[in-house]
């Protein structure tokens, strides 16, 4: 960690963008300032009645998520070499990353619930009191306070979160939901240069320490991905009550499916050229090994697996009643 914050500025140069360069939510939003704003709500009011209850489901799902994002930088503020007081009591490298990466994350979130709000399809109320939840209920995603584990859980989650989004912008292009399409597709954007961003790191450790850079990779997959929404549920619910119903719908929706999480350790395995790494401990081979075989038999179990299509009932869904 200490030679990879060396080069933190020319990362933060590469792979995130400044305010006043990138993508606001009020660019992809009526402008309430205008004298169309009404006209232009009631148009994604009308568009917003052709999508099914499954596509706005998933939709809250992501928007929550993103919403949850407290979560995630008080998480990556603690992992080990990340440190909000060095010695001369100002912080790291890696904290200003964070910091950077959480500002960019900040307005994924934002948009989403100001779209959710205009749709007039949701009861926001709900949204607001699981968003309440899922932030006060954490998380553990079983990296520890590790940072190559660390490093492999946001390289694979960035990019699930580019999958789930572009296929929402896919879904809505289709039902001539332009500024939805937009506007899910420019998030998507920004989750790719993230993506980029945490394979690269992995990447310079693997030529630093290949072998705990590859038995990280391993126990990752080996503990499976969790996604950051675990703890999800409605108002006066369990917590991760929801999680099993929101993931049976985003699957059927073609939103982020099982095949997306083996593609995803497909990609990785090929982005770290998993099978070219040399110098390995006789461990790491082995680990080298599970995860080349790893894509072909989680193909083969995913398969297998049914989706149901059982139809839940969402609060978030239901009329608000005040
Ligand atoms: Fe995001
Ligand atoms: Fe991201």
């Amino acid at each position: 960690m200490l030679t990879l914050e060396k080069n933190i500025d020319i990362f933060v140069k590469k792979y995130l963008i400044t305010p006043e360069n990138i993508w606001q939510p009020t660019d992809f939003l009526p402008n309430p300032q205008s004298d169309n704003f009404i006209e232009e709500v009631e148009e994604i009011q009308e568009l917003s009645k052709d999508m099914d209850d499954d596509f706005w489901v998933v939709m809250v799902g992501d928007t929550i998520t993103e919403e949850a994002l407290p979560t995630y930088e008080s998480w990556l503020l603690d992992v080990e070499g990340i440190s909000q007081m060095n010695n001369e009591n100002s912080d790291n490298g890696w904290a200003k990353w964070i910091r950077l990466w959480t500002g960019e994350e900040n307005r994924h979130g934002d948009v989403l619930n100001k779209y959710l709000y205009l749709s007039g399809r949701i009861n926001m109320r709900e949204v607001e009191i699981t968003t309440q939840h899922l932030i006060a209920d954490g998380m553990d995603i079983g990296t520890g306070r590790d940072p190559y584990k660390n490093f492999v859980y946001t390289s694979f989650q960035e990019l699930a979160t580019y999958i789930s989004h572009n296929n929402v912008a896919k879904i809505a292009r289709k039902k001539g939901h332009k500024r939805l399409a937009k506007m899910t597709k420019i998030i998507a954007g920004d989750e790719m240069r993230h993506h980029q961003a945490y394979t690269e790191f992995v990447k310079q450790i693997f030529q630093h320490d290949p072998s705990e850079m590859m038995l990280s990779f391993q126990y990752m997959m080996k503990h499976k991905i969790i996604m950051p929404a675990m703890h999800i549920r409605h108002s006066k619910g369990q917590k991760g009550e929801l999680f099993s119903q929101f993931s049976s719908v985003a699957q059927r929706a073609g939103i982020y499916t099982g095949f997306d999480y083996v593609d995803i350790i497909k990609k990785l395995n090929s982005i770290w050229d998993i099978d070219k790494i040399s110098g390995l401990t006789s461990e790491a081979e082995k680990a080298r090994d599970y995860l080349m075989k790893l894509p072909e038999r989680l193909y083969r179990i995913t398969e297998r697996i049914e989706v149901p299509d059982t139809k839940y009932v969402f609060k978030w869904m239901k009329p608000l009643k005040l």
